[in-house]
């Protein structure tokens, strides 16, 4: 952990030409924010962003030109800013003078440039760096077309800073239009407006007119296509992965019904999903009119759509009530996760439904277990204060969220529940939301005035306390009681051919397979292979489980396709997991180490960070 002094950071002038007349300039870090900027008293509100794009380099020549309001007659406006180069800086079209402080490595570096109390205009040109933690570039190997290399971003929670100055924070909100100038025979498409079809000399304009937070920049540039799937969403995706992504997700007009109905009109204007390339390192990412989404999701059975859903919903819960500060990430996430169950049980039904919230239950307890009943990051608000925002991306926020919300539900009843979600939505759009102000809100809205209600549900200890409070919710999922006694029916006689799995979703399996001993005896294992082809699934959930089962089991047949999977999969929380258990076993210690030197090339910058410290833990 860094100590409080580094931040007041010592000041590094760059413009050497130009004396420093504000030796006086300190940029303090924002600690609880994790900001460099000013954004309080300086506020930033529409950027202009003509950025080039060089597979070569593997960098973004760019200038970002913001447009500020100086609330305070501050002579300075700070921004945050990541490993780039700063080429030369303008206030009102007029160079100036500018300061970096000393680079950290997990919240970058303050710029800071001097501005009057006229000025309302500062450019900055400048070049992304190698370790920009937002971008990820792709040789044309690691995509399904195979000839033309691909860029995406990934910006929440704080690596915005890495593509371009801004000032960093969910509380404040701009809107944007990009000049994007891309190699020729490529698509470039944002979190905005977006083209469908290429521009020939690969020149794209965009423009984000409705307010968003920093983090929901995006931008992805490959051989990319669009299908339409109805007039409001599409698929943007490489041509080899067009038909089979718009047939998996034919049901977003469907599901956009059920969240309108529950979050009221969608504000956007479109819903489209980008289908990256294998190596995207999260399942999805909420960008404003255009979730991205990993393709680990294409299952062919429709079985991993609750993926679009959460995205879909952070349309309400994230995009138009944004978290006012990386400690309330619980109104972001656990109102998505819960507005997603509330949109899969009108999909797939209630029993359906049940298996998920199950799952998710259960990923919450081994997080319970792992953090301890009494850790300080089991609340749901937490404390980031000098920690990295992704610290905050726990079950927790996810699924003790979610769940919270389901008891008050059930208590209120669903019909004042829906009343009280809606009005959050519609009254609270554009406003950064801390918990404390959902809190007001629920009282006003969902208890009328009645503390006693707070009192008897213990509003308290779910926000404020660590743990689970004794009035969580019980879940029923009833398709799991057949799972359940088909597996120890199995366990014990060891006869496969009488497991009846032909009507099992992959939810059904998950269940089975998480709740099989681990380690599992290898003749058994053989026995579910042969019956299942379990080890050739292309299924990525069930493979993922499978796999650990294997090493855990030792059942090494099943290891050429994991390596496959580790070779082209950079989904975070199927990898993790995977090294993990390798780790974990002494004799597979240089297996994991091998595999991650091997295909570490492949993954996301800030995934490969995370494997690197399981395979090589500080002593
Ligand atoms: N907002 C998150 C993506 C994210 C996660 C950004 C962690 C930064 C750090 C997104 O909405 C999300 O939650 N994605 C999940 C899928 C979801 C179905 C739980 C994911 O990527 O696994
Ligand atoms: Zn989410």
């Amino acid at each position: 952990m860094l100590k409080y002094s580094l931040f007041i950071c010592s000041i590094v002038v760059f413009f050497v030409s130009c004396k420093p007349t504000h030796s006086d300039n300190v940029i303090e870090f924002n600690q609880a924010m994790q900001t460099f900027s000013n954004y309080e008293k300086v506020t930033c509100k529409h950027l202009d962003w003509k950025a080039k794009i060089n597979f070569e380099l593997k960098e973004i020549k760019g200038t970002a030109t913001w447009t500020f309001e100086n609330k305070s007659n501050e002579k300075f406006i700070h921004f945050d800013t990541y490993d780039m180069s700063i080429i030369k800086a303008k206030v009102n079209g007029k160079e100036t003078q500018y300061f970096v402080t000393d680079f950290n490595k997990e919240f970058g570096s303050g710029l800071s440039i001097p501005i009057s109390e006229k000025d309302s205009m500062v450019s900055v040109e400048y070049t992304t760096g190698a370790d920009a933690t937002a971008l990820q570039w792709l040789a044309p190997s690691q995509t399904a077309g195979g000839k033309l290399p691909y860029l995406f971003t990934q910006c929440e929670s704080i690596h915005a800073r890495s593509l371009l100055p801004c000032q960093d924070v969910p509380a404040n909100r701009i809107t944007y239009n990009a000049e994007i100038e891309t190699p020729r025979g490529m698509m470039a498409v944002m979190s905005a407006k977006n083209p469908t079809e290429k521009n020939p000399e690969g020149k794209y304009t965009f423009e984000m007119e409705i307010p968003i937070p920093t983090y929901l920049i995006a931008l992805a540039v490959g051989d990319i296509d669009y299908k339409a799937i109805d007039d409001r969403s599409g698929v943007y995706t490489e041509p080899s992965m067009l038909e089979k992504s718009a047939n998996e997700l034919s049901d977003i007009p469907s599901m956009m019904k059920v969240a309108e109905k529950l979050g009221g009109p969608y504000k956007w204007r479109k819903y489209d999903v980008l289908i990256a390339p294998p190596s995207f390192p999260i399942g999805g990412m909420e960008n404003p009119r255009l979730t991205f989404a990993t393709p680990t999701i294409i299952a062919g059975d429709k079985s991993l759509v609750s993926l679009i859903a959460h995205e879909m919903a952070h349309s309400w819960s994230g995009n138009l009530v944004t978290n006012a500060t990386w400690n309330d990430l619980w109104l972001n996430e656990g109102y998505t996760t819960y507005f997603e169950r509330r949109i899969m049980e009108e999909i797939a039904g209630k029993d359906y439904n049940e298996m998920m919230w199950e799952l998710g239950y259960q990923d919450m307890q081994s997080d319970l277990n792992d953090m301890g009943l009494n850790g300080e990051d089991t609340k749901l608000k937490i404390d980031l204060k000098n920690r990295h925002p992704e610290d905050a991306f726990s079950n927790i926020a996810y699924e003790k969220g979610a769940i919270f919300l389901r008891m008050l539900e059930e208590n209120m009843g669903r019909k004042a529940f829906d009343i009280y979600l809606n009005k959050y939505f519609q009254t609270n759009a554009f406003v950064p939301m801390t918990t404390e102000k959902a809190l007001t809100f629920m009282r006003q809205h969902l208890f009328n005035g009645d503390s006693s209600i707070e009192t008897k549900l213990q509003l308290h200890q779910w926000i404020y306390e660590p743990g689970l409070p004794n009035n969580c919710p019980k879940i029923n999922p009833i398709r799991f009681i057949e799972v359940d006694k088909q597996r120890s029916a199995f366990e014990q006689s060891g006869k496969v051919e009488n497991l009846k799995t032909s009507n099992w979703s992959t939810h059904e399996w998950l269940q089975f397979l998480r709740k099989l001993p681990h380690p599992f005896a290898i003749s058994r294992m053989e026995l579910l292979d042969a019956q299942f082809q379990l080890t050739n699934t292309s299924n990525s959930e069930i493979a993922d489980e499978w796999f650990k089962l294997s090493i855990s089991s030792n059942y090494e047949k099943a290891f050429a396709k994991m390596e496959q999977f580790l070779s082209k999969v950079g989904r975070k929380k199927f990898l993790q997991p995977l090294y993990f258990e390798l780790m974990s076993q002494e004799k597979y210690k240089p297996l994991a180490k091998e595999l991650f030197e091997k295909y570490k090339n492949n993954y996301h910058p800030q995934t490969a960070e995370k494997i690197r410290g399981i395979v090589s833990p500080k002593k």
